[in-house]
Formats: structure tokens, C-alpha cells, sequence
């Protein structure tokens, strides 16, 4: 492994103007790394050690942007954020077409930038941002679940593919975090942005970070069994 890969404390965030990323940029920054952010609105951070960059995932410019930002640095963490979910509606198909776009496309050209060289610097952790919607078939947002249930299925299944490799990659199953995202009128165990941000780099920063995380676990039970009972 790269000693210089090992020991950099530089991470890149994508979609982290607002909510779990920013909680997780916020985070990193007290613990004295730098962190370059991809987001498609301006960031609130102002910090030596912080840069950004305002696009949007859907664009041309965006791998052209995670390009720019690996180049030359040793970076050890991706966070894949950015995420958007909105209820069905047959008038408004084009929003669907945006959610996997946005949710799953975004991180598989990001994947596309960062994976030759975290292999090639032979350290790096990919991380993303999923949810336990990923085990659901709901009339509500199609399009969110089944996003997150190829984000889920694609990270977990990557891992596998990269066992033996110094490479770590990290599926974060999200339950209900409080951000404008989180849009249930039922949000059981809600968790504070900060709270999941902390659980989230407890697991990414640790020897060997699990394949699945899921937060909070409870959670992922009860999505457990209402699927179970559901099919
Ligand atoms: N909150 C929850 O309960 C919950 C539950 C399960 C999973 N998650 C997942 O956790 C992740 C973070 O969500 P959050 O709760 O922190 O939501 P959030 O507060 O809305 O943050 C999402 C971030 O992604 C950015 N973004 C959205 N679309 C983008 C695009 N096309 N290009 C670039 N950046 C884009 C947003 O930018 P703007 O500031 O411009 O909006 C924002 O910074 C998402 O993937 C979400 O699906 C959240």
C-alpha cells in the first residue's frame, strides 16, 4: 500500500451543500483533513482546509470535475451524498428520470474517476449514501427505491469484486436522517445529521469498514420485516 495514500487525510464529497454531507465535510474538517466538495449549490463551509465546486451530477462537467479533483492528490475517502427522491406522479415522469440519474448514474461515473486510482495507489475508501427504501416496493417514489436498490446492489456487489485489493468500498443504508430529504410524516428513530455523519466515518475510517452499514440497525430490522410481511 502507498504510504502516502495511507497517511492523507484528503476526501472528496459529492453532494454535500446541505445535510448528511455537509455534516460529514463539517466533521472531517475538525478532525484536520481537507475536503474538496462537488455539489450543485454553493457550500456554508468556510475553512482553510475546504474547497468547492458547484455542479451538478447529471452533468457533462461532473467527471471531467472528480478528475480534476483526484489529480495530483492522494485522496483516501469518496463520500457519494448527493441524492434527490420525489413522489410519484405519472405528469411528472422527467423527475423519475432525474432521481436515478442523480442517485445511482452520478455514482457510477464517479466510480468510473476514482476507482483506477485508488487501485493503482493501491489505498482508498469509496463510501455512498443508500437507504433501507432500498428494500421496499413502494406507490410512493418508485423511482427513489428502486435508485437506492441499484446503488445498494452495485456497492456491495463492487466490494466483493474488490476483495484482496487495498481498496474498501461502503454501502451506508440510510434509515430517517433530519434533512429536507427526509419527507415521511412517520420518521421512527430520526437521527440528527451530526449523529449519522459520526456513525457513517466510524465505519469508513475504521481498519477495515464493513460492506454494509446499516444506521441505525434497529431500523433496518423493521424494514426487514415489513418486506418479509409485504411479500
Ligand atoms: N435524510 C434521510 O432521511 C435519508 C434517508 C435515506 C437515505 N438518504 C440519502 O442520504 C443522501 C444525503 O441526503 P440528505 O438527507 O443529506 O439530503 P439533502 O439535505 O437534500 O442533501 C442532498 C445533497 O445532494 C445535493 N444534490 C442533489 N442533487 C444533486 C445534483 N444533481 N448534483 C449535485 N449535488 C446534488 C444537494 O444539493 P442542494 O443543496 O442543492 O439540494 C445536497 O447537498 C441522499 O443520497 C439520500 O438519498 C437520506
Amino acid at each position: 500500500m502507498s504510504e502516502q495514500a495511507i497517511s492523507s487525510k484528503r476526501a472528496i464529497l459529492i453532494g454535500n451543500s446541505d445535510g448528511i454531507g455537509l455534516a460529514l465535510s463539517r466533521a472531517l474538517l475538525e478532525r484536520g483533513w481537507s475536503v474538496l466538495g462537488i455539489s450543485r449549490s454553493a457550500s456554508k463551509l468556510e475553512s482553510e482546509g475546504y474547497q468547492h465546486r458547484v455542479i451538478d451530477v447529471r452533468d457533462d462537467a461532473f467527471p471531467v470535475a472528480v478528475a480534476e479533483a483526484l489529480h495530483g492528490r492522494a485522496v483516501r475517502l469518496v463520500v457519494y451524498c448527493a441524492g434527490i427522491g420525489e413522489q410519484f406522479s405519472p405528469d411528472a415522469l422527467s423527475q423519475d428520470v432525474a432521481t436515478f440519474e442523480t442517485n445511482l448514474m452520478g455514482l457510477v461515473r464517479t466510480t468510473e474517476q476514482v476507482l483506477p486510482q485508488f487501485l493503482a495507489q493501491r489505498a482508498g475508501a469509496l463510501v455512498g449514501l443508500s437507504s433501507m427504501a432500498d428494500a421496499m416496493r413502494t406507490a410512493v417514489a418508485p423511482a427513489y427505491g428502486a435508485s437506492k436498490a441499484g446503488v445498494s446492489h452495485y456497492l456491495e456487489s463492487l466490494g466483493r469484486a474488490l476483495k484482496g485489493t487495498d481498496v474498501s468500498v461502503m454501502n451506508v443504508r440510510l434509515g430517517f436522517v433530519d434533512t429536507k430529504m427526509a419527507k415521511s410524516s412517520f420518521k421512527p428513530w430520526l437521527l440528527k445529521p451530526e449523529e449519522a455523519a459520526e456513525r457513517i466515518l466510524r465505519g469508513a475510517l475504521s481498519t477495515n469498514p464493513p460492506r454494509r452499514l446499516n444506521v441505525p440497525r434497529r431500523m433496518a430490522v423493521l424494514t426487514g420485516l415489513a418486506r418479509a410481511l409485504a411479500t
